[in-house]
């Protein structure tokens, strides 16, 4: 068997993380980076801006040109690129690869289902055949909670049977956890990790960097600051009769900051640094030991905080933070929203050794941060 790419030092270790310049991206970047290792974001800039990684600079510490520079590359690219991708193998030696790059509005996917195919599922099979063609086989990847469609029970374990997604976006998340399995099942070279994000929200703690939805946001934080930063008047409340204690849907808010540490800790996993391998899980393929210690297999991760809240919970989470009253109207359910979701986070604390610390109160106080001081996103 090969050696495991990722079995060295984070100091010797270069990730391509695709869809680098995006919210969670630019978030894991910076943990990257603080934890040692180089990276190389390939983003094609189509939901993203080049300036949060000008802020990564600045919370790093890492100058623009000279020593310590090169820690951060930028490539604009599609993961559609196949020769923007084998150029971007061939000049940097890179070990592994945290895949975020791919449409994410689930309405947008209704309407545009060809395009979510394409540019997610297409996309991720070129990444990964160049990515194998040049000898890295180590993938971590972003899925969602989405896959578990309307749980059978909360909390949710990774053992709970996947529904059908009731959207395109969330079916290429489901397709995507299926071939990237399929492909460790074909070649047990690979190294799959697929983490499945419950509700990420919050901001980076210096309010440099921060969730920027062109448009009308869809998501119920974004939405939140943007009334609470007057750029719209008030929040509607989708559905009240819901069956949980105040009537309205039941989340797992998760800090973005956490979520972003939780990608570090599935690299440290894959390089056999943490953890002890999967074989109870009947999802997961069990890992090899390969001779250096580091293991080979498809670990399947829940990342949220094991809490569920409401949306007026976090309505009124947010006007704490901001000081302000938040006004919101109750309106009727939205279609394909379920009641209540939230994680049990137990796997990913045995196995990667990660925990979720940030409460609600401080993802609404580091959203405010954020959207205060950048009224306007990076545009501002
Ligand atoms: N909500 C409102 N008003 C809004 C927006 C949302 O009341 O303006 C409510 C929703 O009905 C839901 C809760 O707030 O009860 C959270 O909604 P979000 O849109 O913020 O998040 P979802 O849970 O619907 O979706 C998120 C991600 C998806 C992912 C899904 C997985 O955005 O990408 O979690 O469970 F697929």
């Amino acid at each position: 068997m090969a050696t495991n790419t990722l079995a060295k030092p984070p100091a010797q270790t270069c990730i391509l993380v695709t869809g680098g310049a995006g919210f969670i991206g630019s978030h894991t970047v910076v943990e990257l980076l603080n934890a040692g290792y180089s990276v190389v974001v390939l983003d094609d800039l189509s939901n993203s801006s080049a300036e949060s990684l000008a802020r990564v600079r600045q919370i790093c510490d890492l100058p623009e040109t000279g020593p310590g520079s090169e820690r951060l590359q930028f490539v604009q690219a599609s993961i559609l690129d196949r020769d923007a991708l084998d150029t971007t193998f061939a000049a940097h030696d890179i070990s592994g690869i945290i895949h975020f790059a791919g449409f994410k509005a689930v309405g947008e996917s209704v309407q545009k289902p060809w395009e979510y195919y394409w540019n997610n599922v297409a996309g991720t099979l070129v990444l990964v055949d160049v990515a194998r063609q040049h000898g890295v086989k180590s993938i971590v990847f972003s899925s969602s909670a989405t896959v578990y469609g309307d749980p059978d029970q909360v909390p949710i374990t990774e053992m709970a049977e996947k529904h059908d997604a009731t959207n395109p976006y969330g079916q290429t998340k489901s397709m995507l956890e299926r071939i990237l399995s399929d492909l460790y099942v074909g070649d047990p070279e690979w190294n799959v990790v697929l983490l499945r994000y419950f509700n990420p929200i919050g901001a980076h703690e210096s309010g440099l960097i921060g969730e920027d939805p062109k448009g009308i946001p869809n998501n119920l934080v974004p939405y939140v600051a943007k009334v609470a930063v007057g750029k719209l008047p008030e929040v509607g409340v989708f559905g009240q009769d819901y069956p949980t204690p105040d009537g309205t849907g039941v989340r797992d808010y998760i800090h973005v900051v956490d979520l972003a540490r939780g990608h570090v800790a599935a690299i440290d996993w894959m390089a056999g640094r943490v953890g002890t391998g999967c074989a109870d899980d009947p999802y997961s393929l069990p890992g090899d030991a390969a001779p250096d210690g580091s293991r080979r297999g498809v670990g399947v991760f829940n990342l949220g905080t094991g809490r569920g809240s409401s949306v007026l919970d976090v309505v009124h989470a947010f006007e704490r933070a901001c000081g302000k009253e938040i006004p919101y109207v109750m309106k009727p359910r939205r279609a394909g929203d379920i009641a209540e979701n939230y994680a049990s986070c137990d796997k990913a604390r045995t196995e990667l050794g990660w925990v979720a610390e940030y409460d609600l109160d401080r993802m609404c106080e580091d959203s405010w941060r954020w959207q205060s001081n950048n009224p306007d996103g990076y545009a501002s």
